[in-house]
């Protein structure tokens, strides 16, 4: 029987500190993200062409997905720049990695109501593309390749940051793993 799995968190609940609070990674992992295994799971057992579970299964599948590159985004020894090749797709797409950094935030602080921002490989333009996600799994172009993305659901933040998004958006770079998203970029390019 096809499964999926919740993946621990790669490091402690009070890691990100100040950053991320213990009490938000606690109820984000193991409440949120563990509701869209256990959905995706439900259906993904039980699906037969029904169009409404189909919705529901690629809405809890991509949260599951999503949920779990944003984990391995983060962590206690982040923040600062991206280094090598993925520095230089960034500086050749965007101008540089301050007009990328603005970009992305401007990205992450706009998407209307629940969603996610994501720099992206395409194969097809051979380079790196910003895509604004709705949900979990709107506006999503099939075969970019995702490389970092940040969670601006309410539930991500509002813990921590009440309504304020743009706050949260900015904490979120001094804990991006920058190492990983180059390995990630790595293995796609
Ligand atoms: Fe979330």
């Amino acid at each position: 029987m096809k499964k999926f799995k919740l993946p621990a968190l790669p490091y402690a609940y009070d890691a990100l500190e100040p950053h991320i609070s213990e009490r938000t990674l606690r109820i984000h992992h193991d409440k949120h993200h563990k509701g869209y295994v256990d959905n995706a799971n439900k259906i993904l057992n039980r699906m037969s062409g029904d169009k409404s579970l189909l919705k529901s299964f690629s809405y809890n599948a991509a949260g599951q997905l999503l949920h779990s590159l944003f984990w391995t985004n983060m962590s206690p020894n982040g923040g600062g720049k991206p280094k090598g090749k993925l520095l230089k797709a960034i500086s050749d797409d965007f101008g540089s990695y301050e007009a990328f950094k603005q970009e992305f935030s401007n990205a992450a602080k706009s998407v209307e109501g629940s969603g996610w921002a994501a720099l992206t490989y395409s194969q097809d333009a051979d380079g790196v593309v910003l895509i604004q996600i709705e949900k979990h799994n709107v506006n999503i172009v099939p075969s970019y390749e995702l490389l970092l993305v940040i969670d601006v659901w309410e539930h991500a933040y509002y813990l921590d940051y009440q309504n304020n998004r743009g706050a949260f958006v900015e904490a979120f770079w001094e804990v991006v793993n920058w190492d990983e998203v180059s390995k990630r970029f790595n293995s796609v390019k």
